[in-house]
């Protein structure tokens, strides 16, 4: 009996604990969201990292609020832009990242929709430094099976059966990257590292039954918000840094077919031809395919809105000014959010102007 009481106590204390020592909620942090929640719906504005909130934090259009809510690791920081209230929140580098923090958003708040924007590299010959992208598709192209040596396209993926893997997305030889000219006289080029089979990730939306998987790889973004963002394409970018440095080309706001994510900075120029030669990719970042597979589950419209560095992996003139424009670009990301914004509020007025 004793034991048992010893036992009961020891879980009050740790029930009681301060809350930040955990990502449970509690009060203190319940009633300052329920608080928020009577001010909603929100716009989400998911941020990857500091230096691309920074000049939303400093844009005349975002009135801040005096609140922020620090949850799990996370700051929710509230406002308006043009008079829409609106939460952003940063996310850090990466997939878990931004999964798990677009998931906090969506779970706690009243959110109607969410935009994602940053900077990121570019897969598409075609567009420059600084042009802002807008893909109608996103895909997590790092959630891969990789095939035994010895196997080829013919041959089964372990666990395919069983509907865990397939063969449907395609695939990645590495021996078509070989560029030692030792075995030149044996072509075929081999290659013990084989091939990796890209894979759609399993997923659980809110109106399916729980623990029954669905698949997804491209998952597109909100169509009327990809309708409505097509008003972007004519507005003015920034080009110049200042008196004397400019971009070459003049950037463009651009609505592309496709972008990929995964946790994995690419800088190889291979593979960044390999990628947008296969799935017609524009930007390849870190983060964009984490908020579109959860917002896709959660459904809650969303839409990503991109700047492009220059081409991944390197191969221009421009890639030796990269550094000198990326705070350009984040600028220019945040000048196409505010103006999405503008848009969305303004489109009742937009679609009658379109009718008459
Ligand atoms: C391989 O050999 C070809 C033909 O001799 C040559 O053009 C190429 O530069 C060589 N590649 C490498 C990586 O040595
Ligand atoms: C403009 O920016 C470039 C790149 O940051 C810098 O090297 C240059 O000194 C700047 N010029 C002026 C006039 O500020």
């Amino acid at each position: 009996m004793k034991k048992v009481l010893l036992f009961l106590s020891a879980l009050v204390f740790f029930a009681l604990a301060p809350e930040a020592t955990n990502g449970a909620l509690h009060g203190k942090t319940q009633a300052l969201i329920n608080r928020a929640n009577k001010f909603g719906p929100y716009l989400g504005l998911v941020i990857p990292n500091l230096f691309e909130m920074n000049p939303l934090l400093q844009h005349p259009s975002f009135v801040p609020s005096e609140l922020v809510i620090d949850f799990a690791g996370k700051r929710f920081r509230f406002g308006t832009i043009e008079k829409k209230p609106v939460i952003l929140v940063m996310t850090g580098l990466g997939m878990l990242n931004a999964g798990v923090t677009t998931q906090l958003l969506l779970s706690l708040f009243e959110i109607e929709g969410v935009v994602h924007y940053g900077i990121a590299g570019n897969a598409n010959p075609s567009l420059h430094i600084g042009d802002v992208t807008i893909p109608q598709y996103w895909s997590h192209s790092a959630l891969w099976n990789w095939q035994r040596y010895g196997d080829g396209p013919s041959n089964e993926l372990p666990l395919e059966e069983n509907g865990d893997y397939t063969r449907d997305i395609g695939y990645i030889r590495f021996a078509d990257y070989t560029t030692s000219n030792v075995t030149s006289c044996s072509s075929p080029f081999d290659n013990l590292l084989n091939n990796v089979w890209y894979q759609p990730e399993e997923v659980f939306p809110i109106d399916g039954d729980p623990e029954e998987r669905q698949h997804a790889f491209w998952v597109p973004v909100d169509s009327h918000y990809f309708k409505i963002s097509r008003l972007l394409e004519g507005l003015e970018l920034e080009g110049c840094v200042n008196s004397t440095t400019c971009l070459d080309t003049t950037p463009k706001v651009t609505r592309v077919e496709r972008g990929t994510s995964a946790s994995i900075y690419l800088d190889n120029a291979a593979y960044r031809s390999f990628i947008y030669n296969k799935f017609n990719v524009s930007p390849v970042e870190m983060e964009s395919a984490a908020v579109a597979l959860v917002c896709h589950q959660q459904r809650v419209p969303f839409i990503v809105i991109r700047a492009l560095s220059d081409l991944a992996g390197g191969g221009t003139a421009e890639s030796n000014e990269a550094a000198t424009f990326t705070a350009l670009a984040a600028d220019n990301s945040v000048k196409v959010v505010v103006e999405f914004i503008k848009i969305l509020l303004s489109f009742p007025w937009l679609l009658r102007e379109v009718r008459s």
